[in-house]
């Protein structure tokens, strides 16, 4: 575990980009729930166990059409969550470290807004599944993409959101988060698009880059594969921080992400 540590301090310390990639496991350290396994998911969320269905399942558009109270319940509750929680000590450990290089990038399949409100640059970050902070018609009736700030969900003991549900400030409609959901038909990709568009820049003037990836699960591998992808394609070594499924990088390290970023923070002071 040492030698993972100093190795990683030592990649880290020695590159002039650096490439930060986060699933749901980057959030546990401040209490936010990874929805690893159906076990996992059921655990935070019992509702869905009792209905029978799986996170993919959950997160479909079609809930907005068929139960929409339902579908926002669950937005709603994650919303709140999201936007109440602090994030840990790790991320802005890992912001000072980041913003010591020429330049840094956040791609995340996270939709909790957490690197932003711990500080990190909104226009140094790739949202590739959108955010649960911002809102679009579930028709749409427009591409609209506008901020979930100020919008609440009240949610009785049934875990169904109370009216009014949110709602599309053109047509009435209810509006959902603008995330990208499974088997989804109506996502509003410009945003995410727009961040992309940004990401391509980054990786366009990345010289001498190194990548770490934290929490990122193998269930929906879009961030372990697009680390890996990156990682042969600029010959840069990928640190990989995952108390439990650390395997397939050159480094990694079986710790949570904030013991992690905290030791390899301390390594890279000391030499
Ligand atoms: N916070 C969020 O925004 C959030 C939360 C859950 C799911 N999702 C969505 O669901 C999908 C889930 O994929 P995923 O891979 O991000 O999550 P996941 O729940 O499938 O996997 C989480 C990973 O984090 C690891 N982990 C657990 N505790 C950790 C810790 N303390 N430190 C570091 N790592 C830890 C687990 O071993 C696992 O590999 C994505 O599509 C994502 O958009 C988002
Ligand atoms: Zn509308």
């Amino acid at each position: 575990m040492e030698e993972a540590i100093k190795a990683a301090a030592n990649a880290i310390k020695n590159a002039d980009h650096l490439l930060i990639t986060a699933g749901a496991g980057m959030g546990v350290d401040s209490g936010l729930p990874d929805f690893r396994g159906n076990e996992g998911f059921w655990r935070a969320y019992p509702i869905a166990r009792k209905l029978g269905l799986s996170f993919a399942q959950l997160a479909n558009p079609r809930w907005f059409d068929e139960d929409p109270h339902l579908a926002w319940a669950f937005y709603g509750h994650r919303l709140h969550l999201y936007r109440d929680t602090e994030p840990h000590d790790g991320f802005q450990k890992l912001l000072d470290i980041a913003k010591s290089k020429k330049d840094y990038f956040v791609f995340t399949s996270n939709v909790d807004g957490q690197f932003q409100k711990a500080g990190y640059d909104p226009l140094k970050m790739w949202e590739v599944h959108g955010s649960i902070h911002h809102l679009q018609c579930t028709v749409p009736c427009s591409r609209r993409i506008w901020s979930a700030d100020g919008v609440n969900v009240e949610i009785d003991e049934n875990f169904r959101a109370k009216d009014p549900l949110p709602a599309c400030p053109n047509c009435g409609s209810v509006a959902r988060p603008n995330i990208l959901m499974f088997g989804d038909y109506s996502w509003i990709e410009d945003r995410s698009a727009e961040q992309e568009a940004r990401f391509e820049s980054f990786l366009n003037r990345a010289k001498n880059l190194a990548i770490i990836e934290l929490g990122a699960g193998t269930a929906v591998p879009t961030v372990r594969m697009t680390g890996e992808r990156i990682a042969r394609a600029f010959g840069a070594p990928l640190v990989r921080i995952n108390p439990r499924e650390p395997q397939g990088a050159d480094i990694q390290i079986p710790l949570g992400a904030k013991e992690a970023i905290e030791r390899i923070a301390e390594a890279i002071e000391e030499g």
